[in-house]
Formats: C-alpha cells, sequence, structure tokens
C-alpha cells in the first residue's frame, strides 16, 4: 500500500521572465515501510521536494487528529 503518491507536482519560484522550475511535475508513489532515497545534483529540488511532502503531512495530521 501507499502511504503517500504525488502526480505532476510542480513548485515554482519567482515570476516571468525569472521563474526558477524547482519542480516540474513530479509523480511518485511511497510505499508503506519502505525506505526510499531521494538522490540528485545539487539544484535539482531535493529540498523542495521534501519541503512540499512535510508541509503536506502536517496538513494530514491537522486533518486526523
Ligand atoms: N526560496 C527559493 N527561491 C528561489 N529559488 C529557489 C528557492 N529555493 C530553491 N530555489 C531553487 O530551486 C532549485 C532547487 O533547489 P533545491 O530544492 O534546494 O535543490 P537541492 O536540495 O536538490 O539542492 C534550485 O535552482 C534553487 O536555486
Ligand atoms: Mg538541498
Amino acid at each position: 500500500m501507499d502511504i503517500l503518491q504525488t502526480k505532476d507536482l510542480t513548485k515554482y519560484y519567482g515570476e516571468e521572465p525569472l521563474v526558477v522550475k524547482a519542480l516540474d511535475g513530479i509523480t511518485l508513489q511511497i510505499e508503506q515501510g519502505s525506505f526510499t532515497a531521494i538522490v540528485g545534483t545539487s539544484g535539482s529540488g531535493k529540498s523542495t521536494l521534501l519541503h512540499m511532502l512535510g508541509a503536506w503531512i502536517r496538513l494530514q495530521g491537522e486533518a486526523l487528529w
């Protein structure tokens, strides 16, 4: 069972004409009980993704508890 899924997740910083597409269509599934590593070169969006997933998990927690 997946505990977390994203579909076409995007995060852009800034405004035109200086938009930085930190995440540009991330689709992933994370299986319950699995260990998942996010790897990539510096600036590829790892921290942005973790911040977004963390914010989502906090919102879920507030909704459930
Ligand atoms: N607050 C921000 N404002 C503007 N650009 C940002 C901001 N945070 C990150 N970025 C840009 O988004 C891209 C992804 O950054 P980041 O998620 O920190 O990557 P990583 O953690 O993989 O090094 C980089 O081009 C970075 O410069
Ligand atoms: Mg980082």
